[in-house]
Order: structure tokens, then sequence, then C-alpha cells
């Protein structure tokens, strides 16, 4: 039997001057299966993604849809061609409901011109049980949680008919139940015929979700394996091209007692159905945050940085109480904060690497008045320690792959300047290669003395780099793990106290030194 390919690629390239995004790379996709793509940052998945949707022009090449040559796609051919794609971002818009977003640009009308808004209302709904989720149509997207917002987003697809979806960086910052969910998703749309193209750096995902798994580096296609034989280990070998070694955790067991004291929070709290969050940071000392959607993690660093205000509670730096903090005051005193948000909170499309990562330096540190050479071999250093692929540090920031992007906003705060450093999810859509120079990175930085705070969902991540593990459920802290204690199984166990109460064990359990 000859398999039906929904999608044949040959020879497909794309050519920015003299960046190679993709080179000759054939592919052939059938029908009704779920086909992972994977490559570090810049290998070429959204530029193969976006060729499939019309969205941009090979340089060359040929595709078949259905097994029937075609001509290069428009954005309007290839919707009418069944093919869709959802980005992690954007594509909602926050302040139209559920429905709206689902018939946005496609909407139902009703006699004399009108929108026939019950009729939306309906479908919608009917889309969404389908899919067997359970979501209010009229809710504003925004109150959604973020694997909501991609289902709706492939709501939104598949009410234009779409059966060829293109999944852009899934998964990322979903917390373990609501991976489930997105999975559970895509398992039906496939069970329904759909074809589906699952872009992802969680490479367990890809390997979970996948039938067969494509991989990209350097924008040649390195080859396709069968998910069912391939572990998320050979999968990474596989993207970076060598072998890789997870670092272990070395400092972990560190008793930090003795030194100085960075950060110390008492009593802090933001809203009433906050807890009262205490914590320290010493010298040298990698905080670590996780926890749910939703449980208040960015909230808690974002009131400790001075942009959410506190209702009670202390915060002080070095011993000295700050009353009324603003993120000017606190960066002052050499805390820096990377928001988890950097399209919303950072990054400038249209200006080149070099200005966006020198960026802090030029309108915080303006006394210091560096020589422009200085700025220039600094942001050339720190776009070179997280590998940050780029035809020239002069390129523009919006020629950059998505990760890429995130890395450059990261590469700002690298620095000596910041004595306490926080970070909020600061793997989202980077490359594992790159996850290990970002932890490279701060744990440099903590054997120097300095101190960070990092929030992840990514728990691998976090177990070998952090010292001390917060895990916040429903705006408190439910466990603090220390050490040896610090293991997926430990963390999974205390993210399923959303409802009840906190097991009696961590009642029990006297807070470690780090957190007194
Ligand atoms: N408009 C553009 N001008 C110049 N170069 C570009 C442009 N768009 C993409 N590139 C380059 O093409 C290459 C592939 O980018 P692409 O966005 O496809 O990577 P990706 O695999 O999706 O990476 P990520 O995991 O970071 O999202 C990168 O080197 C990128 O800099
Ligand atoms: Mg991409």
């Amino acid at each position: 039997m000859t398999l039906a390919y929904r999608l044949e690629l040959e020879n497909v390239s794309k050519h920015y001057g003299n960046t190679r995004a993709l080179e000759s790379v054939s592919v052939a996709i059938p029908s009704g299966k779920i086909r992972g793509l994977v490559g570090e940052n810049g290998a070429g998945k959204s530029t193969l993604s976006k060729i499939i949707a019309g969205d941009i022009r090979p340089t060359s090449g040929t595709m078949k849809l259905n097994g029937v040559e075609v001509p290069y796609l428009t954005p309007t051919s290839a919707r009418r061609a069944g093919i869709a794609i959802v980005h992690q971002w954007g594509d909602l818009v926050p302040t139209m409901t559920v429905e709206e977003n689902i018939f946005l640009g496609n909407e139902i009308h009703g006699s004399f011109r009108t929108l026939n808004k019950s009729e939306m209302r309906r479908r919608a709904r009917a889309v969404l049980n389908e899919l067997g989720v359970d979501v209010d149509p009229s809710l504003p997207v925004s109150e959604l949680s973020p694997a909501h917002k991609q289902i709706v987003a492939i709501s939104k697809a598949l009410v234009r008919q779409c059966d060829l979806l293109i999944v852009d960086e899934g998964g990322v910052s979903l917390d373990t139940k609501e991976t489930v969910l997105l999975h559970a998703v895509l398992r039906q749309l496939r069970g329904q015929g759909v074809t589906i193209i699952y872009i992802s750096h969680l490479l367990d995902d890809v390997v979970e979700l996948s039938d067969e798994i494509t991989v990209l580096r350097n924008g040649a296609l390195v080859e396709t394996l069968d998910a069912n034989s391939t572990t998320a280990e050979d999968l990474a070998v596989a993207v970076v091209g060598h072998e890789v070694r997870r670092p272990s955790r070395e400092e972990a067991t560190n008793d930090f007692s003795q030194r100085r004291t960075l950060l110390d929070v008492k009593g802090l709290s933001w809203t009433q159905d906050a807890a009262e969050f205490s914590l320290k940071v010493r010298e040298g000392e990698i905080l670590g945050i996780t926890g749910p959607e939703g449980a208040g993690k960015s909230e808690l660093l974002r009131t400790i940085f001075g942009l959410v205000p506190p209702t009670r509670g202390t915060v002080s730096i070095d011993g000295n109480t700050i009353g009324s903090r603003s993120p000017r005051e606190m960066l002052n005193r050499g805390v820096a904060f990377v928001p988890e948000d950097r399209f919303a909170e950072g990054v400038l499309l249209d200006r080149n690497i070099e200005e966006n990562i020198s960026l802090p330096k030029i309108s915080f540190e303006k006394r210091f008045f560096l020589p422009t050479t200085e700025l220039r071999a600094e942001a050339v250093k720190k776009a070179a320690q997280i590998k940050t692929k780029m035809a020239s540090i002069d390129s523009l920031v919006s020629e950059l792959s998505g990760g890429n992007q995130q890395k450059v906003v990261v590469s700002r705060w690298l620095e000596d300047s910041y004595r306490l450093l926080l970070l909020d999810e600061p793997y989202k859509g980077i490359d594992i290669g790159a996850k290990d120079d970002i932890n490279e990175a701060i744990r440099a930085m903590a054997s120097a003395g300095r101190g960070v705070i990092v929030i992840s969902t990514e728990f691998a991540e976090l177990v070998g780099l952090v010292t001390t593990l917060l895990v916040i459920v429903n705006r408190k802290i439910v466990s603090t793990l220390t050490g040896p204690s610090i293991t997926p199984h430990e963390i999974v166990r205390y993210y399923q106290y959303e409802v009840e109460t906190p097991s009696p064990s961590f009642e029990g359990t006297s807070p470690p030194a780090a957190m007194s």
C-alpha cells in the first residue's frame, strides 16, 4: 500500500541575502498523522511553516498537496487549501470573546447583513465541545489559561475547515496538566483525519505526541525519526549534532546560611487571596520558583520588583528595607528583572541586536557613559555567551528567529553590574543547547557571589540548577525543597495540591535554613 501524503516538499530553499534559512529541504508528511518538527533556534522551523502556510515565498523548490503539485501559495490560497498555523504568541485578540475570536474574519451573517451572534455562539460551543474542552464562548480571551488560548486558536482554524494544522511552539509555558490537555485535543484531531505539524523545544513532549519527528539543523534536513523508537535523549543528540550532557547538581547541597543576605522578603502580599510570602536570597544562591499556571509566581516576582503594589509585608536589599519600591529604585540597588512577556516589555524589533543588548546601559547607566566601542564589544560577547544565531551584531532583531529574539533580551541582563537577577521563564522558546548556556551564565553569576531567582515550569532545567525550590500553588508556598529533595517526582507531588490542603508532611517540615 502506498502512503497518501497530505504534503510533500521537494528541495525547498529560502535565502535572505547570505543567510540560508532553508537549504534544499525535502519532506513528505502522511495524511492524518502528527509530525514533530524540531531543531535549534534559527534551524528553519518557522521558515518552513511559513512557506507551507503561504506567508513567505521560497527561493526555490516545489510543493505538492495531496499528491498534486501546486504553485507557491499565498495566505489566502493556503487557507482555501485547508492549511492553518497556530502561533504561540499573537493571533488572538485578548479583549475579544472566545466566539468573536473564533469567527474573526469569518463571521456568520443573518438577514440584512447583521451578525448572527447566536449561531456563532452555538458553533463555537460545538467546536469546543467536540474537542472535549469546557470553555465559555462568551469569556474574553484574556481570561483564559495558556492551553485554552491555544485551543481557541485551533478552534478558529477548524471552523475554517482546516485539515493541515501547524502548531508553532506548542507547549511553551504550559504546565504538566495543560500539556496533557493540549495533547488530548491534538490526538483527537488526528483521529478525525487532520494532519498536524507540531513544533516545540520541549523534546519529551514532541516524542510523546508525534508519530514521526523531523529534525532540522542550520536550515538543512538532518533526518526523520520514528517517534516510537526514539527517546528525548536521542532527539537532543540529533538536534544539537553531538552528545548532550545535562549538567549535574553540584552546588545544590551547599549551605548558604552563613552567607550575606541580599534579598529579604517578609510577609509580602499583594491581594486578599494571596498568602504572605517570606523568602531570602543569599549571596551565591539560586532560588527556583515553580508551580502551575496562574499560581502567582510572576505576581510575586513583580511585587518584589515594585511593579505590583504590595498590600502588606516588606522587602529589604542588603538589610535596608525599601519602602516605596519602583523598578528604577530596584535597578539602582543592583536588582534586575527579566519579565515573562518579553515582547510586550522589552524587545525593540526594529532596532539592531547591539542596541537591544545595550539598552539597559543606555537608558539606566547614562551617567557612566561607556564609549560605544566598549558597548559594542560587550554586546558581541553577551550574544556569543548564549550562542545567539545572527548574521551580524548589526542585524535587526526582527530578522532573528523567535528563540534568538528571546536570547537577545535575556543576554542583556547576563552581566556583572547586577547583584540580584530576577528571571521569569527565561527558557521559553529556547533550544536545549541554549538552555544549558543560560544555566551556565546563571551559575557563573552565583559563583561570583550574586543572587538569582528563576521562575520556570520546566522542572528539568531547575532540578540541575537551583539551590532551593519553592513550589507555589494558588498563591501560596506549598513546599520548600532543598538539596537532594529537588527532584521532578517531588515537584509534581506538590503540583497536585491545587484544591486539597497541603499534605501533613509539608506542615511538619521545618523551613530549611535558606528560607528562614
Ligand atoms: N526576514 C528575515 N531576514 C533575514 N533572516 C531571516 C529572516 N527571517 C528569518 N531569518 C533567518 O532564518 C533562519 C531560520 O529562522 P527560523 O525563524 O525559521 O528559525 P526557527 O527554527 O523557527 O527558530 P526558533 O526555534 O528560534 O523559533 C534564522 O537564521 C533567521 O535569522
Ligand atoms: Mg520559530
